[in-house]
């Protein structure tokens, strides 16, 4: 059975093209979106991950103006632990009220997958560009549109909800941080740009642990974003240290959950040598993706270079810092571990294995996490 998932998983994810990021509400709203095929047949998928527990919403509308726009509100609701995801279609009619497509056939947004975990909600949803509802729906085209996005405290969608807007095209919008000239959000002509992304670069730290680093930018401009492969199905730990052990190091520590099947992931910082402690100045390591496969954990993680909490956190510069891993045979963190410690300086450590040729490391971001959600959702199902 698992053979046949990872099969269409396989077919599926190799028709997956490079797909671009939005981010939205300083970081605390990603999507990765993608526009594949052509005429009729055209879809849109977003991954879409957001600092909530409650609904998330995106929609879109040909003017500022909030009735009109075309809206998706979905999540996952929690009871005793059973998560029940949801997705509905709406339409902002005349004095802003939210009306659900209701016509037969008209609930145009496809739930691919949808999680909650770690105050964090990942819905993966797709849609042809042009639904055949012209009466509730905007066609998705190439030019510009206004994105609205929200999200609630709560999973209850009644009442008025509160959307932002940004003016974007989708077919080009691109937040992803590599290139130093700024990428349209406007209607391009026929002329497509190309980006140097940043290079990918491989740390092996020990047999069992691989990690593919993409760094863009600087301080509080900068963003590391981290792949970790690690030969466990228990958690994963990665962290920076400017001694060769816990004092004072700064940690992440996340993994796969096969039990209740989620990812988890958080932000610590050692006191002593003793257990870690979970950060209370802000949780900066966002999980972006991750799975587990025939006892291998794979988390995609990313996180801001300085996160201006230096209490908690070690600002990512050039120069040599320790990093330091762990991992465990469960997901029970313990201090009874695989470890080890290595100075590096993250800005230039490679130690090869396919680097190659300043390759651009967006698809591979983006690619993965839509493989991951794909693999996930059939892995879960
Ligand atoms: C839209 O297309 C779907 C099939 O793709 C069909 O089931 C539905 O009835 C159509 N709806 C309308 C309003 O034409
Ligand atoms: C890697 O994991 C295997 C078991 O999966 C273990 O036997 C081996 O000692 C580990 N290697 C290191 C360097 O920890
Ligand atoms: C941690 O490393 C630092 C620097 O190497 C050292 O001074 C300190 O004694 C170490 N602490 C422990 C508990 O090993
Ligand atoms: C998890 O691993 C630790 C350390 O290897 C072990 O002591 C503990 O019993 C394990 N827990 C479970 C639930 O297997």
């Amino acid at each position: 059975m698992y053979f046949v998932r990872l099969a269409i998983c396989v077919v599926l994810c190799a028709t997956l093209a490079a797909s671009r990021l939005m981010i939205l509400e300083e970081g605390r709203y990603h999507v990765d979106l993608e526009i594949r095929g052509v005429g009729e047949e055209a879809t849109i998928s977003l991954a879409i991950n957001a600092y909530t527990t409650g609904y998330v919403g995106f929609g879109f509308g040909l003017t500022n103006e909030l009735p009109g726009t075309d809206v998706f509100m979905g999540g996952v609701i929690s009871i005793d632990s059973i998560k029940q995801p949801y997705i509905d279609d709406y339409y902002i009619g005349e004095e802003k009220i939210r009306v659900k497509d209701e016509c037969v056939g008209c609930q145009n947004w496809n739930l691919v997958s949808a999680d909650e975990s770690n105050g964090r909600t990942t819905l993966v949803v797709e849609r042809l560009l042009t639904t055949n509802d012209t009466q509730w729906d905007i066609a998705i085209t190439n030019t510009n549109l206004y994105v609205r996005w929200s999200t609630g405290e709560t999973d209850s969608v009644e009442g008025v909800a509160s959307w932002k807007g940004r003016l974007v095209n989708l077919f080009n919008v691109d937040d992803t941080p590599t290139s130093t000239t700024p990428r349209s959000t406007t209607t391009t002509s026929t002329v497509s740009t190309t980006t140097e992304g940043p290079a990918t670069r491989h740390i092996n730290l020990d047999d069992n642990y691989t990690v593919e680093l993409s760094l863009t930018g600087n301080g509080v401009n900068g963003v590391i974003e981290l792949l970790l492969k690690v030969n466990t199905a228990g958690y994963v730990g990665f962290g920076l240290s400017r001694s060769p052990n816990m004092t004072g190091a700064d940690l992440f520590i996340g993994g796969y959950n096969a039990v209740d099947k989620t990812l988890y992931g958080k932000d610590y910082h050692g006191d002593t040598n003793e257990m870690p402690v979970e950060d209370l100045s802000g949780q900066d390591w966002m999980v972006l993706g991750g799975y587990e496969w025939e006892g291998m954990t794979t988390l995609q993680i990313m996180r801001i270079l300085d996160t201006s909490s230096p209490q908690e956190d070690i600002a990512i510069q050039n120069s040599d810092l320790y990093v330091i891993w762990s991992y465990g045979e469960n997901d029970t963190i313990s201090q009874h571990n695989a470890r080890g410690s290595r100075l590096l300086n993250l800005f230039v450590v490679d130690d090869g294995q396919n680097s190659g040729s300043g390759s651009d490391f967006s698809p591979l971001r983006t690619n993965f996490l839509l493989l991951l959600m794909v693999a996930f959702a059939f892995l879960k199902s």
